[in-house]
């Protein structure tokens, strides 16, 4: 069912502007601009990004900053063809190429695959994400997300990879690189802790989070993704802890681009650009989709001092380097907006990840598969037919390339042999009626099944007619939503007319579902008008027809703005849809019961029942037919009242376009299933970690993340509640056995290698995905387990594999200030969820001492960090030295990450300075971030309050070769050893 994208205040900007240059050819830089310096490939990304920065004028710096002339998608950044530097196209989003684009592939939604928990696949949805916007002339994919599901509520779970962090940054670094590996950089958003729509644009929205919840759960899958070389960033649109986002210090300059070493560039959500000033000295990069702030406003502030030459080269910089990293100077961009992207190989992928991401709740009986006594199978609910839920709505929507609904492909899966039936059950969930039968309808264009369509390229019906077509009914999933070409995206009109000949005598009640404006009109009578604009809604009217006597048909349409939403349906003299689904299931050998819950970015859900009468409909089934299996499509957990009255349930998200085929893949028993929740399903919104109105959706301009830590399966482990389903669960149609699990002892980087047995006991090939969860000493105050690895196992009945995984350091640390360890015994269990764990040993991680203390050596000079003189006096700037293992060469990292000296002065960027060239010097220790250092595994050390790195000043190696702070560029006088 195409649902209308929320449009947020930025679109009416786009909308506005229009989509005049849509066919314009990406142009390629390279022909211009071969001769220049920074086109010598020998260099590094960095040193090409300095090269080129350093030809540019000061405005066209600042061009690069912020959304610039309208090119069709939905970000902006004009290129410019003096120095050859390529357009920046931005598009949507985390399943396919979105933005009411056509001819993409719809893919299952990442909660989907993070439900696969299988790297591989979906590094190969990611490339899937890659080539088609790559194909379309995009260059900047705006996906994914890795936002945390704090609570099954908000709008975009389904959008996201779950609950839990080491999960999502898994699948996500594996989607990134699939994505990067086509063409166009990710964008992985939204930075950080944005976790509900409610109030998503108001100072409402103010996270009140401790530091540790922010470094244990809502940063690490960003975290994994840096390390997983992402090259752009989202920041939100949500407050933390006082200051909006995208201009949050701590968050962008402090931990994003200081701690996590990211060296890429940071793009506002589109509107969560608040400032200029304070935006552009606290990290973030690029505006979006505008220039409100960072047009002449910043050219002003920089101008006039208040945004520093070095802080505008940094955000330039950070673009340019990751545009150079990405090959985009160096690679032609043949891509075309209107090409056709979607291919059979995409589609396979598609089928695939829904086919993986399925999960399979229950199997009483081995209800599933279908065997060769399952004559006739009843599909039920409108979700089972044209009312099937394949996506979730806002701007991860993607306009299908053609849907096949779950009773088409298990109809054409059981061709013959099975009898596949299908009966609505009920008004959709939008209380749509069912579909006229396109064998009733009579196009006016002449003979055939369907009606004429022709489309308007305005709003008001008005002549020419731009596009003229059949189509089998009126339904906008039929073409997605989308506009047909020739009339431009937010805005035309369509009528669909011919002739409906009516099966028997009697009252008919037509339905028209639609946003903005439409009308009925039968037998010439207007019987439905809603021509004024209004929210998507349904209105019936009721019209006497003759059987056999075709009558006239027509149905008018406007569209205002986003996707469009249209379906007629109708309900024949005396039909009752509830009693019709009841009649099936009593004579099918299995009834399958459908049922859905939509959920959208722009709100959140207000429960986690499944609307309607939806629960009314699969109780009355399964009291009729004990062969009942429910197929719940939505984007994170609800309630399931009816779980014991029915064998089995089938968790199927929202599949994308390859659903019907997939789920007939795994109901017959072509495929397993393999699928494991990446949420909690709670027994009712009562026992969800976020339960009051203070944590959710907030209360007086806060939302209280009281739960700190305690998010998902953590919050139903501590407190000791039974879910209806735990993270982590799954079943298969074979068995699992699990054992002889080794230990290892930590390795030098405090790694830790675990192995285990996973065999197949039962009698089908399966796969499972064999998860191990650390619990750290109580000390800690951490939540009994912590997922920390997993790996798909895939088996033949009876066969065994060893699973050799090696858990990093940090899963043995928990956050105080500095990743740290507790002094005991750590637990290590294995499993097939995060509540049937079946193997358990420990590792005892001797507590790494909390200091270390030695020279700090550089590694192009050969020289050390020295305090010159062995001087003790505040403001001395410290210089390269001979090494001579003096005190005054002797650094100790504390566990409040100061580098200190004398023990009693600490390594200070003078003034508390930010910008490149500031002095590095010894000062009495004052515990702020101009003190606070992470030495990095890549050599550098970097400044915590300004994410700069210590550099040896113009890249000297003489002896007093001052030390002073540098934008990280990855060359060799920034790189430095403890030894
Ligand atoms: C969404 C982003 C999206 C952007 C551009 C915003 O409203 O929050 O996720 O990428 O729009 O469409």
């Amino acid at each position: 069912m195409p649902k209308k994208r929320h449009v947020p205040r930025w679109m009416a900007v786009v909308a506005a502007i229009g989509l005049a240059v849509l066919s314009l050819p990406a142009q390629s830089p390279v022909a211009e601009a071969a001769q220049n310096p920074w086109m010598n490939t020998g260099l590094t990304p960095a040193q090409r990004a300095d090269s080129l920065l350093s030809a540019m004028t000061q405005a066209e710096k600042l061009t690069m900053l912020h959304g610039g002339a309208s090119c069709g998608y939905v970000g902006c950044v004009d290129g410019n063809s003096r120095l050859g530097i390529p357009p920046l196209h931005l598009q949507d989003g985390p399943v396919g190429v979105g933005d009411g684009l056509s001819g993409v592939t719809q893919l299952a939604s990442p909660v989907s695959g993070a439900a696969t928990w299988d790297t591989a696949l979906m590094q190969k949805y990611g490339e899937v994400l890659g080539a088609e916007q790559w194909g379309k002339g995009v260059n900047i994919e705006l996906g994914p997300t890795v936002n945390i599901v704090r609570d099954p509520r908000w709008g975009r779970a389904f959008e996201s990879f779950g609950e839990d962090p080491y999960l999502a940054g898994q699948i996500g670094v594996a989607d990134i690189r699939g994505i990067q590996s086509q063409g166009p950089m990710a964008q992985v958003k939204h930075y950080a802790a944005y976790n509900q729509e409610t109030n998503r644009f108001g100072l409402e929205d103010n996270v009140i989070v401790s530091d540790r919840a922010t470094r244990e759960i809502y940063t690490p899958a960003f975290e994994a993704a840096v390390k997983g070389g992402v090259d752009s960033v989202m920041c939100s649109y949500n407050l933390i802890n006082g200051p909006h986002a995208c201009e949050n210090g701590p968050m962008q300059n402090g931990i994003l681009k200081g701690d996590m070493g990211f060296t890429g560039f940071i793009t506002a959500d589109w509107g969560a650009t608040h400032s200029t000033v304070a935006s552009a000295n606290n990290g973030l990069d690029m505006e979006m989709p505008d220039s409100r702030y960072y047009g002449s406003a910043l050219t002003t502030a920089v101008n006039n001092g208040q945004v520093s030459q070095a802080t505008l080269n940094d955000h330039t910089r950070r673009i340019l380097t990751s545009m150079f990293r990405q090959g985009l100077f160096d690679r032609t961009q043949n891509g075309n907006i209107n090409a056709v992207v979607t291919t059979a190989e995409h589609l396979t992928t598609a089928k695939q990840v829904a086919i993986q991401g399925s999960v399979l709740l229950k199997n009483a009986n081995n209800v599933l598969p279908f065997t060769g006594n399952t004559h006739t199978v009843a599909v039920l609910g409108s979700g089972g037919g044209a009312g099937a839920m394949t996506q979730g709505g806002g701007s991860a929507g993607v306009t299908a390339s053609g849907i096949v609904t779950p009773y088409q492909g298990l109809k054409a899966r059981g061709g013959s042999a099975v009898n596949v039936t299908y009966a609505q059950g009920g008004t959709r969930s939008d209380g749509a009626l069912p579909p006229i039968d396109t064998s009733l309808l009579t196009p006016s264009s002449g003979s055939g099944h369907g009606l004429t369509a022709d489309y308007f390229n305005n709003q008001t019906l008005s002549l020419p007619v731009v596009a003229s077509r059949v189509e089998p009914t009126v339904d906008s999933a039929w073409n997605g939503g989308a506009p047909v070409q020739g009339t431009s995206g937010g805005s035309w009109s369509g009528r669909w007319s011919g002739k409906v000949t009516p099966p028997t005598t009697g009252t008919y009640t037509f339905s028209l579902t639609s946003d903005d404006g439409s009308r009925l009109f039968v037998n010439g009578q207007q019987i439905i008008d809603q021509w004024q604009p209004q929210a998507s809604t349904t209105r019936t009217g009721t019209i006497a027809l003759t059987a056999g006597q075709p009558v006239s048909i027509q149905v008018d349409y406007y569209q205002a703005g986003g996707a469009s939403n249209l379906t007629l349906g109708w309900l024949q003299p005396g039909q009752n849809l509830h009693d019709q689904a009841i009649t099936a299931a009593r004579s099918a050998d299995v009834a399958v019961v459908f049922a859905n819950k939509f959920e959208s970015e722009g709100s959140d859900i207000g429960d986690i029942n499944l609307p309607a009468d939806q629960n009314k409909l699969i109780s009355d089934v399964a009291a009729v037919n004990p062969n009942t299996v429910v197929v719940v499509n939505s984007g994170s957990a609800v309630t399931m009242p009816w779980a014991n009255s029915v064998r089995g349930i089938v968790e199927a998200w929202y599949p994308g376009q390859e659903y019907g085929n997939a789920l007939a893949s795994l109901l017959f028993g072509d495929s397993n299933f393999s699928g494991k929740l990446p949420v909690t399903f709670p027994k009712s919104l009562a026992d969800v970690p976020a339960s009051t109105p203070a944590q959710f959706p907030g209360q007086n301009n806060t939302v209280q993340y009281s739960e700190g830590i305690n998010v998902g399966y953590r919050w139903y482990d501590k407190q000791n509640i039974a879910p209806a389903y735990p993270f982590g669960y799954g079943l298969s149609y074979t068995t699992f056995g699990y054992g002889n699990l080794t230990v290892g002892s930590p390795d030098g980087s405090g790694g830790v290698a675990v192995s285990f047995d996973v065999t197949n006991t039962g009698s089908k090939a399966g796969s499972e995905i064999a998860q191990v969860y650390v619990g750290q000493p109580s000390s800690s105050g951490e939540p009994p387990h912590n997922l920390r690895g997993f790996q798909r196992v895939t088996l033949n009945p009876g066969a065994t594999q060893r699973v050799n995984l090696t858990l990093d350091a940090r899963s043995f640390q928990f956050w105080n200030g500095s990743w740290t360890t507790a002094a005991g015994p750590q637990a290590i269990s294995v499993g097939s969820s995060s509540r049937d764990l079946r193997l358990n040993g420990s590792v005892t991680i001797t507590n790494t001492p909390a200091t270390q203390t030695g020279p700090i050596k550089g590694a192009e000079s050969g020289r050390c960090v020295d305090v010159p003189n062995s001087s003790q006096a505040d403001s001395t700037v410290v210089t390269l030295w001979d090494c001579n293992n003096g005190t005054n060469q002797s650094w100790t990292l504390t566990a409040d990450q100061e580098l200190k000296v004398y023990g009693t002065k600490c390594l200070d960027a003078a003034a508390g300075g930010t910008a490149d060239g500031t002095a590095v010097q010894i000062y009495d220790c004052n515990n702020t971030a101009a003190q606070k250092w992470t030495l990095r595994a890549d050599g550098t050390v970097v400044g915590t309050g300004s994410g700069k790195c210590l550099d040896a000043k113009a890249r000297g190696t003489a002896n007093s070769t001052p030390i002073q702070l540098w934008t990280c560029n990855d060359l060799p006088n920034q790189k430095w050893s403890r030894s």
